[in-house]
């Protein structure tokens, strides 16, 4: 099976390739910025209908959610306008697409954990150019799943377990957001749940294509994950001090782009498909660290 992933070197993608790598008779096209810009609409068209693949996975991604509130030109043709366009190609093939999507659809106004079928009203550039790319690429009539996700860490590339690390080498003391709530994703639980449809599309098992929350277990929020991010960095022996950090509002941490302050998805739709329950989010935390810590 002739797999394409867009996004190749970003947090998920990379992981991502890692572990198709060890699967056999996969041949894998990992793609970046360089071999296709998502922002050149006939360049995609253009690999696509080269590679003429039997899978396509997207982990690429305007993830800027800041910046995208002052370029939402960019991240609408990234988010947007290129799902759009794989979706239209794959449907040509007849080979099915793999997405990843985001927490950052819904407003963050429930009060309970957020279904796959619940009402969605991004409140951000990003998450509305996010949504748009969820609809077109179900529109597009192209076999597909869309993994929504939420507060994504990982081994590669940059996310807030890397940021608080990084914050305590200058300071001892830190404010961190008390008030959104949400479940820390762990790369590799992404990478798994990828992996287990990409099995069932190779080996022809009938596949319940749409959407699903993907989100590894445990709800928290930012100031009690930064909390268990430095107690777990002391124990592990990357930081040598105990961090003070003072849970802040969001109304003292104003950013360009609003956050939904509770994005908790309910991820019992993939737990179902895939047989087992994600792994809680300090398992990842556990294996960021030690990565990180054999990496120095
Ligand atoms: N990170 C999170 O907390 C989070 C939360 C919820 C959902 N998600 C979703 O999860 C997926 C994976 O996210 P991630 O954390 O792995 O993101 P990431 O590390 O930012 O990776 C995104 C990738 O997209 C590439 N990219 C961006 N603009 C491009 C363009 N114009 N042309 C070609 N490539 C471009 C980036 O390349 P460069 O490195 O060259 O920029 C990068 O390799 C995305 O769909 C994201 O929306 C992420």
């Amino acid at each position: 099976m002739k797999i394409l992933i867009f996004g190749a070197k970003g947090q998920v993608g990379t992981s991502l390739v890692n572990a198709l790598k060890a699967i056999e008779d996969l041949s894998l096209c990992a793609l970046d910025r360089e071999d296709c810009d998502f922002t050149d609409t006939q360049k995609i068209k253009e690999q696509i209908s080269l590679i003429r693949p039997d899978l396509v996975i997207n982990c690429c991604a305007y993830t800027a959610v800041d910046k995208a509130e002052s370029d939402e030109i960019t991240a609408d043709l990234v988010n947007h306008t290129a799902m759009e366009t794989i979706g239209k190609e794959t449907h040509k093939l007849d080979a099915p697409v793999i997405h990843i999507s985001t927490d950052y659809v819904y407003t963050g106004e429930a009060k309970e954990p957020y279904q796959e079928t619940d009402e969605t009203g991004p409140l951000s550039v990003y998450g509305k150019t996010k949504l748009l790319g969820d609809l077109s690429l179900t529109a597009s009539n192209a076999k597909h799943i869309i993994l929504r996700t939420s507060w994504v860490f990982g081994e590669h590339g940059a996310n807030f377990v890397k940021t608080m690390l990084r914050l305590s080498e200058g300071r001892d003391e830190i404010n961190v957001v008390s008030d959104q709530r949400g479940r820390p994703t762990y790369s590799g639980d992404i990478v798994a749940s990828i992996v287990f449809f990409v099995e069932q599309i190779r080996t022809k098992k009938a596949v319940n294509w749409g959407i699903y929350h993907c989100s590894s277990n445990g709800e928290t929020n930012w100031y009690e994950f930064a909390v268990a991010i430095f107690a777990a960095a002391k124990v592990n022996g990357l930081i040598n001090k105990s961090m003070k950090v003072n849970p802040i509002p969001t109304s003292q941490y104003p950013t360009p782009a609003p956050r939904p302050l509770y994005s908790v998805l309910n991820t019992q739709k993939l737990e179902k498909t895939l047989g087992h329950k994600i792994p809680h989010w300090n398992i990842g935390l556990e294996k960021v660290l030690s990565f990180i810590k054999a990496e120095k």
